[in-house]
Order: C-alpha cells, then structure tokens, then sequence
C-alpha cells in the first residue's frame, strides 16, 4: 500500500502570474493498495460531485503516465481523501495531478525524477505556479524556458503564516482567465516585473516588510474584482488588520493574506467581516506554510 499527502496551493500571490506560488499545510491523500479488484473511495470533506469512477482525475492522470512509460496498468482500489475544497483557487486540481504522477510513478518502479514529473503536470495542468509547490513544498518560482518549466524553491520554510478566506462561490479557473484582457499595457507589464522582483526579494532575505508593497499587481486582481464582491475591499481589510500582505490566491475566489501568528486571528475575523457586508459567506482557515510538496508514505 502507498499513501500520498498533496498540499493545496496558493498561485500568483499576487504579482507573479502563472509563475509565483506556495504550499499550504492542507491537503489531500490518495492510498493506492495493489491488486485489489477497481475501487475508488472518496473520504474527507470535499468529495461531493467528485466522480469515483474511471472519469475521476486522479485515476486519469495515473493511466496518462503509465500510458507515457509503458507500464501496464494495475488493478488498484483507491481511496481519495479530499480537505482542498474545489474550484476556490487552492490548487485542488493540481494536487490531484500532482498526487496522481507521484502515485502512478512510485507503482511503476519511480521511473521520472520530480522535474520529470513537474513538466508532465504542467503539460496537463496548462500552467505551472500551483504544481511547483505542490510538487517541491515551500514558495516557489516556476520559469518556462525552451527545456521545459524551471524551477526554483525561493523559501523552503518561510516564517509566516497564511490566512485563507475561503468564499463559497465557485470559479472556475477557465472563467477567471476568460475576463483577463489578451494584450497587456507595457507600464502593467513594468509594474508587475518589478513587484515580482520585490516579492521574490521579500522571500529570500525574509525581509517580510516588503510583502505589503510587493504583492501588488495590477494584470489580474482588479479585472477579476467583478467576479468576487468585496474582493479589493477584503485585501485592504487584511493589511489594516496588520498582514504583511495579501493578495486573490490563484484565480479566486479565496484570498491570500501573509503573516505573523500574532495577527492571524484578528485579520481572519476582519476579511471574514467584508465578505459578510457584501453578502458572501466566507470560511477562514489559518494554515502554515507546507515545506515538504507532495509526500509519498510507504
Ligand atoms: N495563475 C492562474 C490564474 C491560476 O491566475 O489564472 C493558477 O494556475
């Protein structure tokens, strides 16, 4: 029996679109026992409307890869537990890429390394910045260069904590991108690069000061302010409530915030607040940074 534990993920952090990312210590879990007749289970509290036959994704991307290595495929039962709530900008769907590469690839003997396995799950993922962390743990930087994404752990374990203000909406990712102008002003692309610049400065010297200026962005947080009511609102709310720095996790509709564990409490309960005044039920979780990415439990 193999277990794997996958981390959900927080992409963008505000100005590293489709590149920056982290792992958050919430995750899920697939338990592979092999030569058992075809089951899946689903446990946990987020598997409604998840398939639990061969449609399921998990089961998908492991066929997917024992198709790529020639491996013939086994007779498994699975069991999904499912704590990444779906379609909120956590990365549920990368986990379960994630989670079902490093299953199919320990079954099959591990023959890919991880950045093997990160290019096979950025392919199916179609973009990278919640499979890097998922994969690698820790706040990562995910780099398209002609071999294939680059990776890089930037911070394996940060010293913060993150607040994560969970709205139930649902938003797909493909409607979040689908508003996002095609063409970009080149003063945005300029703001944004130097963000990220600073952001990624923030990381590595843990001169977490800089967060407060260095997740600001301007290519898709105020465009996507339509989709999410109180959005911008609730990212001022953090800060006042003394975030370092907070930003739409992914592409919504949770949002983000960075911070010390004194402050966790009091800007969960703020940012929970703006989203009532606008009507929207919100759940806060406060989690930790994940500095492992996905874990494979013999
Ligand atoms: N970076 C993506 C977006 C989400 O903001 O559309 C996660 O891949």
């Amino acid at each position: 029996m193999i277990r794997v534990k996958i981390p959900a993920t927080s992409a963008n952090l505000g100005p590293g679109f489709d590149c920056l990312g982290l792992a958050l210590q919430l995750h899920n879990a697939i338990t592979v026992e092999i030569d058992r007749p075809f089951k899946i289970s689903l446990t946990g509290s987020y598997s409604d409307g998840i398939p639990a036959d061969e449609s399921n994704l998990v089961w998908q991307t492991m066929c997917h890869f024992w198709e790529l290595v020639h491996y013939p495929t086994p007779s498994v039962a699975l069991t999904f537990e499912n704590h990444i709530p779906p379609a909120r900008g956590l990365g549920s769907s990368s986990a379960a890429i994630v989670g079902g590469l490093v299953a199919a690839n320990v079954i099959a003997g591990s023959p890919y390394t991880k950045y093997e396995l990160l290019q096979v799950a950025n392919t199916l993922e179609g973009h990278p910045d919640n499979v890097t962390p998922a994969l690698y743990g820790g706040v990562t930087l995910s780099i398209p260069t002609e071999n294939g994404i680059l990776p890089r752990v930037l911070a394996q374990f940060p010293k913060l904590r993150a607040v994560v203000v969970i709205p139930n909406l649902l938003l797909k990712t493909e409607k979040a991108r689908g508003i996002l102008p095609p063409h970009i002003a080149r003063n945005d692309a300029v703001f944004n690069i130097s963000h990220a610049g600073l952001l990624i400065e923030a990381f590595i010297r843990e001169e977490y000061s800089f967060l407060k200026e260095g997740m600001r962005d301007v290519l898709h947080q105020n465009q996507r302010a339509v989709l999410i009511p109180g959005l911008l609102e609730t990212l001022e709310a953090a800060l006042q409530a003394g975030a370092y720095g907070a930003a739409l996790s992914g592409s919504g509709p949770t949002l983000l915030a960075l911070t010390e564990p004194e402050f966790e409490q009091h800007i969960a309960q703020s940012m929970h607040d703006v989203f009532e005044r606008h009507a929207v039920i919100a759940q806060a979780y406060v989690l930790g940074i994940d500095s492992k990415g996905a874990d494979v439990i013999y």
